[in-house]
């Protein structure tokens, strides 16, 4: 059964391609390489030991996704993880955030409704809950204002395929990430930030091979137990399988709605400073850091509550944060030594 994966060679896709290509999926990935590499296909070769179907195709160009779906006609499903994913860009940038990951999903979407029947899983992001006032968070906590345009992109879609769906033969799940860290044991594929990183795993990591400096820590008189934030860091692999799985359901029909929503975490909030010191003992090094003030748009705490993803879906994070700092490490040695 084929499956299209746009953004399939970027961080969370290339590992969900690998998971997809285990269950005897054949995968089309679009990517326009705006933040991946072309490379990455040999990782997933390696890995699955098959290549998986590559168009480079930019998705706002409408009549190239129109192409697209003419000649690949049999798409069963669709996971869209295409988009723009820099907070503080899409500050600077509101509206290429918006044409980007608006416009992209608006033409799959266009396309799909005319197919008798289709399957479609969405990238969505746990900033839709902004600070929930109850932790662990569940999925009916409310959606608040979008802190950036990025985040409003994520609101934004999902409402726009809620709609859809109502009205055709779309059926869709909405999975709400909480934080993906990690790379594939192999170290074949991994995370590869532009740049200086703005996520906290992917710094640390680069601190620790001596590209930059030192690690600021973003606030240390936060309301928690050791005055750093809390996120709940879920290991990429694990990520990567709930996106099969939550194809699995919509194609065997199992869904209990046309649209449903999932939060995709380990249920377990982690500090800033938790985060380090397992840094340290999987990497056997200090790591240099300085406390600095809070960052701007920030939250106090975010973990999920996984009942319903547990329950619902059958879907369960087996990785610790060790395991993912582990594998964060070796991956970030990997690209560096080359
Ligand atoms: C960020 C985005 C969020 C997005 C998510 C996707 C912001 C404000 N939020 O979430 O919208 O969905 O990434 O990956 O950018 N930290 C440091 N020092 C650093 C970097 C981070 O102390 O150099 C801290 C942050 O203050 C935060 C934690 O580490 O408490 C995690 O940060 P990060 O990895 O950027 O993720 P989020 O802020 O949760």
């Amino acid at each position: 059964m084929k499956v299209l994966v746009t953004g399939g060679l970027g961080f969370i896709g290339s590992h969900t391609v690998v998971e997809l290509q285990n269950e005897g999926f054949e995968v089309v990935i679009i990517d326009n390489l705006s933040n991946s590499s072309e490379d990455v296909l040999k990782g997933i070769t390696t890995i699955t030991g098959k290549t998986p179907l590559f168009e480079k195709l930019d998705l706002r160009e409408k009549a190239s996704v129109q192409d697209f779906f003419k000649k690949h006609n049999d798409v069963a499903g669709v996971i869209h993880f295409a988009a723009s994913k820099a907070v503080g860009e899409s500050v600077e940038q509101p509206l290429l955030y918006y044409e980007n990951n608006i416009s992209s999903l608006i033409y799959l979407l266009q396309e799909l409704q005319q197919k008798p029947e289709a399957s479609f899983i969405f990238s969505s992001s746990c900033t839709v809950y902004g600070q929930a006032e109850k932790m662990p968070i569940t999925e009916d906590a409310p959606v608040q204002v979008a802190m950036s345009p990025y985040g409003n992109t994520k609101q934004i879609g999902e409402e726009i395929i809620t709609d859809t769906a109502k009205v055709t033969n779309i059926n869709a799940i909405l999975l709400r990430y909480f934080n993906p860290v990690g790379a594939h044991k192999s170290v074949e594929i991994g995370e590869l930030p532009l740049g200086v990183p703005q996520n906290l795993v992917p710094f640390i990591t680069q601190t620790g091979v001596g590209l930059r400096q030192e690690l600021s820590v973003f606030g240390d008189d936060y309301p928690t137990p050791d005055g750093t934030a809390v996120r709940d860091y879920i290991h990429v692999v694990d990520l990567a399988k709930a996106h099969v799985i939550a194809l699995q359901r919509l194609l065997s029909k199992k869904n209990l709605s046309k649209v449903e929503t999932f939060n995709l975490g380990t249920g377990k909030g982690s500090s800033v400073l938790e985060v380090i010191h397992s840094f340290e003992k999987v990497s056997d090094k200090k790591l240099p850091y300085k406390m600095m003030p809070r960052r701007e748009g920030d939250i106090t705490e975010a973990y999920a509550n996984t009942d319903k993803a547990n329950n619902i879906l059958g879907w369960k994070a087996e990785l610790s944060l060790d395991e993912a700092m582990a594998s964060a490490w070796k991956w970030e040695q990997k690209v560096r030594s080359k």
